[in-house]
């Protein structure tokens, strides 16, 4: 971190950042955004390094982070559970204490939170979830980035989650509780959103309908994921039953606002929890979604990194 700036800060669940240091953030990216698509040159992390750790598979979170962190002027450390001892059972602290000798800050995508807590808990460095079981925090950051571009302001609006309660509902959930929008969910029975495991405490900001037709009602932006998200694998056949109702289509889109936006994080499968004609479709901005990863986590290694700018 710059000489003077004491203030360490992970980023590992939404609700790590307030609502002011989200605003100060998505104005941030968009300043950044607009100076890379005018090839101006903005390179304050020079001799900086990030160190990534995947211990799933990833090509957006790969990417954005990697060319973020090139353009920013630093460099980039890859390592994954095979091809280093984390696979070899060191301790994920002895990890965190080496590791974070070497870089300037860390981004890790693994299964449980507890394990990147250990992990953020014995680093010198800022680190960065970028995805767990529970929460993936930067792809809600990228999402909010993405609907505040082309309608502006989330507060008051109304998000529908159909499909599974997972690490994204939990982080939709987390992000409506801080900046004061209402998530509609609807899951499979079984699929739940667990509020204690999202970590919320006010139930307002969420209402649960059995109907996914009906969570799209008035809906502004409607969204979905995978059925199966990686490290569930072994569901694959179970819940290809309990979903087949859960495909965002055509019908849902309409129950929705006539400009509501369609977001997914992707990967996406079309045929199941979207259909080609929504997500290939006017309303879907799920190519910007994933161009804005990039820009928001520049912004947010920035903000880690050097504090607030100006
Ligand atoms: N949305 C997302 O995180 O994509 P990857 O799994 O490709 O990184
Ligand atoms: N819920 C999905 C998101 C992938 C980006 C998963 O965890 O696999």
């Amino acid at each position: 971190m710059k000489p003077g700036y004491s203030l360490m800060k992970h980023y590992l669940q939404f609700k790590d950042l307030r609502a002011e240091e989200y605003a100060y953030l998505f104005e941030r990216a968009r300043i950044i955004k607009t100076r890379f698509k005018n090839y101006e040159k903005y390179q304050p992390l020079v001799d900086r390094t990030l160190a990534m750790i995947f211990e799933k598979a990833s090509t957006r979170t790969r990417v954005s982070f990697e060319a973020g962190m090139y353009q920013m002027g630093g460099s980039v450390v890859h390592l994954t559970t095979g091809d280093s001892q984390l696979g070899r059972a060191e301790p994920i602290e002895d990890s965190a204490r080496v590791i974070s000798r070497m870089v300037d800050i860390v981004m890790i995508r693994t299964f449980e939170q507890a394990k990147i807590e250990r992990f953020a808990a014995h680093s010198r460095v800022p680190v960065i979830n970028g995805l767990t079981n529970e929460f993936h925090p930067c792809q809600i950051l990228a999402d909010l980035f993405t609907y505040i571009e082309h309608r502006g302001s989330i507060e008051g609006k109304v998000v529908a989650w159909v499909g599974d309660g997972n690490n994204m509902a939990n982080t939709w959930l987390q992000a409506a509780e801080i900046l004061g929008f209402t998530v509609h969910v609807s899951t499979p029975g079984g699929y739940e959103v667990d509020p204690a495991l999202a970590g919320i405490r006010d139930s307002g900001c969420y209402k649960v309908f059995a109907d996914p037709r009906e969570a799209c009602r008035g809906a502004h932006l409607v969204t979905t994921d995978v059925w199966t998200s990686m490290g569930y694998e072994a569901e694959n056949e179970a819940r290809r039953t309990a979903f087949a109702d859960w495909c965002v289509d055509a019908g849902m889109m309409a129950a929705a606002q006539p400009d509501a936006l369609f977001m997914h994080c992707l990967p996406a499968h079309r045929g199941e929890e979207v259909s080609a004609e929504v997500i290939d479709g006017p309303q879907s901005v799920v190519w910007d979604e994933a161009e804005n990863r990039m820009h928001v986590q520049k912004a947010l290694m920035e903000y880690l990194l050097l504090g607030r700018i100006g």
